[in-house]
């Protein structure tokens, strides 16, 4: 049932490229330039019309709604705010019919999440639901949505239903910016494209297998653990420490790279592994000055980089290379390397990594 893998997390973070195409079958058409998705099509002008998006979720798939915050402001120019949903129905939310809700779930059973949704439909709004498990409640409860089709998830770490909601979620925003004519037909077209090419991507990141494990060998016996990003990659950063934390029980944290000087840089020394996603984009410079801010203090640097990357291969001590996307497709692809960095440092500790302790696959509590 493992598919010859040692654990389904495993299983699971390999099938990706074969789920992420799944998650496009017959919704993306590279080539005639078409994005489907059945739920979405009668609802976009609610979509395009809203005041603004309000995204409600927890864990991972929050991590997932803070991706497409920027992408669907980057692409869609839509106003977005993402909520952890157990904050977001205990506080009174300002919410009307003029917003659309959209609740990402994996399981979708998450109680807060439901309840969030319940709360959303009470004040009129539109909710949207971005579900796995087909027939889940929230995919009962909301007034339309999408499925990821990533296939049961049996890890407790969410691995393939996050780089399947990103897909979902890209694709909601790339029709959406489309309809709206908020990005070029050049721009458009080279999306799809690029969109069509991920699981390639993932395949090849998939590849640094073996490095990753000789990384984590390093860093297995560490107390704790930096991640830094910056834009489409700071909630990387997130759900690379989250993913850590929760299966080897190594404390992490994630951060915008740009806060470390605010804070967390009194942190650094010699014994504090710093994970840095430091691919080519808009904020290379910058997040080359920030490891050679990390390095004078000291601190070892993982980096994720763009293959073909030599500036910041000169500085870290260890890369983990990802093909080059656009990117607002990124996450998509430096997911992978911090999915398997954890993965092994869980397994050479010894740990359950499936079922870690005092978690359960569903959150079915309050
Ligand atoms: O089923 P859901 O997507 O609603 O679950 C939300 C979180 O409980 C879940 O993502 C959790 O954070 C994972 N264990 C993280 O790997």
């Amino acid at each position: 049932e493992k598919g010859g893998y040692d654990h389904f997390m495993l299983k699971e973070i390999y099938e990706q490229p074969s789920v992420i195409k799944d998650t496009y079958r017959g919704r993306l058409l590279a080539d005639k330039g078409i994005i489907k998705l059945g739920g979405l099509e009668e609802y976009i002008p609610k979509f395009i019309n809203a005041d603004r998006i309000i995204i409600v979720a927890c864990g991972t798939s929050w991590h997932a709604g803070l991706v497409a915050e920027y992408i669907f402001e980057d692409l869609a120019r839509i106003p977005v705010e993402v909520e952890y949903a157990s904050e977001f129905r205990y506080r009174n939310p300002i919410i009307t019919e003029n917003d659309v809700v959209i609740a990402i779930s994996q399981s979708g059973e998450t109680a807060d999440t439901l309840a969030a949704i319940k709360l959303a439909k009470e004040k009129g709004a539109f909710v949207y639901g971005i579900c796995n498990v087909v027939g889940s409640t929230i995919s009962r409860e909301t007034h339309s949505g999408t499925y990821t089709h990533a296939g049961p998830e049996i890890g407790v770490a969410s691995t393939k239903a996050f780089t399947t909601q990103i897909t979902v979620l890209t694709m909601i925003a790339l029709k959406l910016a489309q309809v709206k004519g908020t990005i070029s037909k050049s721009d458009y077209m080279m999306h799809l494209r690029e969109l069509d090419m991920i699981p390639t991507h993932v395949a090849a990141a998939l590849k640094s297998n073996d490095k990753i494990e000789e990384i984590a060998a390093v860093f297995k016996n560490a107390t704790n653990f930096l991640y830094l990003g910056r834009g489409y990659n700071f909630p990387v950063a997130l759900e690379g420490a989250l993913k850590l934390k929760e299966i080897s029980y190594i404390h992490a944290e994630g951060y915008p790279a740009a806060e470390m000087k605010h804070g967390p840089i009194a942190l650094i020394d010699e014994h504090m592994p710093v994970v840095v996603i430091a691919i080519n984009s808009n904020h290379y410079g910058k997040v080359v000055s920030n490891i050679e801010e990390i390095k004078a203090r000291k601190g070892k640097i993982i980096a994720v980089v763009t293959e073909g990357d030599t500036v910041v291969r000169e500085l870290a001590d260890y890369v983990m290379e990802v093909p080059k996307t656009p990117e607002s497709l990124t996450p998509l692809v430096t997911t992978i390397p911090l999915q398997l960095l954890s993965y092994h440092i869980a397994v050479m500790l010894n740990k359950n990594v499936d079922q870690p302790r005092n978690l359960a696959k569903s959150v079915t509590v309050e």
